[in-house]
């Protein structure tokens, strides 16, 4: 069975809550990137757009896991000013170079999500063999969403990953 690994970074947890159902279908190793100072409050808010807007590495703090272990690393990443969190841009530079299969998804108010998978597969050095941008207000239902159901499903197709899929929504009652 593939080795997964999803990686991610959440300010105010609607990507980790996405990371979570994500790794729970793949039965994927999770792995959270952390701040090496806080981002709470309006500094924090004021400090995370500078670095979105400016493409800052801030540092992070020493991962768990190592990329090069798995046979696909799932990233993922809140849209910060229609670009990667700055955090997932020091992870993602660091491990570049362990990085072969790369999946992606972002969590956003509502803009900006292609420019900022963009930017995460250009830092990654490679294609995405997967893509999936939720809004934060699809976020608690996401379960139910298509798009998660055809991101698996094209992780499946293209990696063979073992997932298990959630219900269709609309699917009657057996
Ligand atoms: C500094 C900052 C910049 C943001 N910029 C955008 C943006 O450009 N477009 C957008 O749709 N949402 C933007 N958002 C909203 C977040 O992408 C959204 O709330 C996301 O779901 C947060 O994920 P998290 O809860 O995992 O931190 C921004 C949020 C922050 C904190």
């Amino acid at each position: 069975m593939s080795r997964i690994l999803v990686v991610y970074y959440s300010r105010s947890g609607h990507t980790e809550f996405v990371a979570r159902q994500i790794a729970a279908r793949c039965h994927a190793d999770l792995e959270r990137i952390e701040d090496s100072a806080s981002r709470d409050g309006v500094l924090g808010y004021l400090r995370s757009a500078l670095e979105a807007i400016f493409r800052l590495r801030p540092s992070i703090q020493r991962a768990r896991r190592r990329p090069r272990d798995y046979d696909l690393v799932i990233v993922g990443t809140p849209v910060w000013f229609w670009s990667v969190a700055s955090p997932v841009r020091t992870w993602v530079h660091r491990h570049r170079s362990e990085l072969d299969n790369v999946a992606l998804f972002c969590t956003c108010g509502g803009s900006g999500h292609a420019n900022a998978m963009d930017d995460l597969e250009a830092l990654s050095g490679r294609p995405a063999l997967a893509r999936l941008a939720l809004t934060e207000r699809a976020v608690p239902q996401c379960q139910r969403d298509p798009a998660l159901r055809s991101f698996l499903l094209e992780l499946k197709r293209v990696r063979a990953v073992s997932v298990s899929l959630p219900p269709m929504h609309d699917q009657a009652p057996a």
